[in-house]
Formats: C-alpha cells, sequence, structure tokens
C-alpha cells in the first residue's frame, strides 16, 4: 500500500507547492505591474466576462477536486477490503500492551512475526479503551475499539524490522504501547511457529473452552441439542426469528456469546444465558477460531 499512499501524498505536497508559487508569484508580479506611479493616480475599471470567470475559478478546482476524491477513495477501499486469502492473525490491545495471537497458538506481546510476501489480516480489539494500530512503514492504520473486531490487512514486501505504535491517545502510557513487526523469509517465519509455545491451536484451546464452559451441553454436532448446530455454521447466512438475514462472521459470533438473545436462530428459544463477564478477549478468539474450525472440518489437515 505504501506506494499507492506516497503517490497520493506526493500529488497533493506537489498541487500545493504548484498553487503556493502561482499565488505568491502573482501577487508580487501584480504588485509591481499595477503599482500607482503618480501621487493622485486613479485605478482603471476592468471589463471582463464575468461569467466566463465565475465558470472557470468553479468549474477547474472542482476537477482538481474530484481527482483528489476519486484517487483517494480508491486508495481507502483498496485498504478497507482484505483479499480473500489472507494469513489471519488476532490482535487485543489493551492498556498498554499489544497482544498478537496467531492461529497456530503462538502468542506475542508488542511483537508481531509475519511472513514476506503474503497477505496479513490483523483481526484487532480492544479490552479496554480505543487504540490505534499503526504501521508507519506499511501506511496502514486502524483504530481498535472494545466491543467490535475491526480488520486492517497489509502485504509486507521487504524482510526487517519495522516500527508499529499506538496512534490514539490511550491514558498514562500511551507513548509506551509501542513495539516491532518483524517481516521474515517463508521459511524462517515457519521456523518461529514451529519454535514457539506448544499450547496448541487457537482451534483447540477454545474447543476445550467450549467444553469447560458447558456450551457443548446444548450446541450438540446434531440437531438433538436446545441451541442451534455450529458445525458448517461460520460464514453461513443464518435467519433470526425476526426474519433478518445475517452472517455468521466474526462479530456475530462474538455477539451471540455476549449478548444471545439480540440475533435468535429462527426456530430456537431464547435460553441461552449471557457469557458478558465470564469469557475474556482472548477467550472469544479461541471459541470463534474453534466455531470456524467446526465449519471446515474436512480440510482441517490442510491447513
Ligand atoms: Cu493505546 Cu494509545
Amino acid at each position: 500500500m505504501a506506494s499507492r499512499v506516497d503517490a497520493l501524498y506526493f500529488f497533493l505536497v506537489g498541487l500545493t507547492i504548484f498553487f503556493s508559487l502561482l499565488i505568491a508569484g502573482l501577487i508580487v508580479y501584480f504588485a509591481v505591474k499595477y503599482r500607482r506611479r503618480a501621487p493622485h493616480a486613479v485605478g482603471e475599471r476592468q471589463h471582463g466576462n464575468m461569467m466566463l470567470l465565475e465558470i472557470t475559478w468553479t468549474v477547474v478546482p472542482l476537477a482538481i477536486t474530484m481527482v483528489i476524491f476519486v484517487w483517494g477513495a480508491s486508495v481507502y477501499f483498496a485498504m478497507a477490503t482484505p483479499p480473500p486469502e489472507t494469513l489471519n492473525i488476532y490482535v487485543v490491545g489493551k492498556q498498554w500492551m499489544w497482544k498478537f495471537q496467531h492461529l497456530d497458538g503462538q502468542r506475542e506481546i508488542n511483537e508481531l512475526h509475519v511472513p514476506v510476501g503474503r497477505n496479513v489480516k490483523l483481526i484487532t480489539t480492544s479490552e479496554d479503551v480505543i487504540h490505534d494500530l499503526f504501521f508507519p512503514a506499511f501506511r496502514v492504520k486502524v483504530d481498535v475499539l472494545p466491543g467490535r473486531y475491526v480488520n486492517l490487512w497489509f502485504h509486507a514486501t521487504t524482510p526487517g524490522r519495522y516500527h508499529l505504535f499506538c496512534a490514539e491517545y490511550c491514558g498514562t502510557r500511551h507513548s509506551g504501547m509501542i513495539g516491532d513487526v518483524i517481516v521474515m523469509e517463508a521459511n524462517e517465519y515457519q521456523e518461529w511457529l514451529s519454535g514457539g509455545a506448544a499450547e496448541g491451536s487457537l482451534a483447540s484451546a477454545g474447543g476445550k473452552l467450549f467444553t469447560d464452559l458447558a456450551c457443548n451441553s446444548c450446541h450438540r454436532p446434531d440437531s438433538t441439542g436446545r441451541g442451534p448446530v455450529l458445525n458448517g455454521l461460520f460464514g453461513k447466512t443464518v435467519v433470526t426469528q425476526a426474519g433478518e438475514m445475517v452472517v455468521a462472521d466474526e462479530a456475530y459470533i462474538r455477539e451471540s456469546i455476549l449478548n444471545p438473545s439480540a440475533k435468535i436462530t429462527a426456530g430456537y428459544q431464547p435460553i441461552m444465558p449471557t457469557f458478558q463477564g465470564l469469557v475474556s478477549e482472548e477467550g472469544l478468539l479461541q471459541l470463534i477460531e474453534y466455531v470456524k474450525s467446526l465449519g471446515v472440518q474436512p480440510q482441517l489437515e490442510a491447513r
């Protein structure tokens, strides 16, 4: 994204320099050219085409700003839309650290390891206040909000170590909420992944939590449970009691755990208790990954 952002930025700087010089130059030129030459001289009336003048100085700036708008919007949409195939990593911001959670189970604090040349999607949320995850070298940043998942994606092109910052004032030690992103060659990254803690994948931790919280007493793999079947749910469209259609994405599963009565699946009773306060943000991510893994069970090995 960096080259696209830079191109737009340099265009704006160039445009600003051009008009600054043009206007300053004209001021000096006119001041000299039309200066009062005799002590009692009086200015001459100008008879120009007012209509043409009005149209020109309306249409030219409009055209320029439209170029900026369309160009800026295209960069924005490219940033806001992650490509379909991404390596997903969860991010939890809290006062005052960044916690990164890889799908294979590795966790990191204020350090993020990613492979070079791959689309990486960060699914972010906050445990407390609004933070903002900023990778200056990649020219991407995103507000990290409590109670929501916000995505950010990038495609690192050069191995190395780059800064990452919190870019939203979030309390006393906001300025210390910094870290590094380490971009590695694919094979080094694989090595790093396998060298991590043997905590098991996010999905398997979620599976354990699922049993610990007794979710499995109602959500059974067949339709004998009192809750909806979760196998194959992720990514599907769910019809709610109110007749609404919702896509079962991360945000929906999160909401259904914390506020189960918000969107009841058609045909089920609102009997599920809330798990607000019982499951941490990391626990939620584990549960979400577990539900996802139920959806893709046949290909689980291939991941
Ligand atoms: Cu977190 Cu500033």
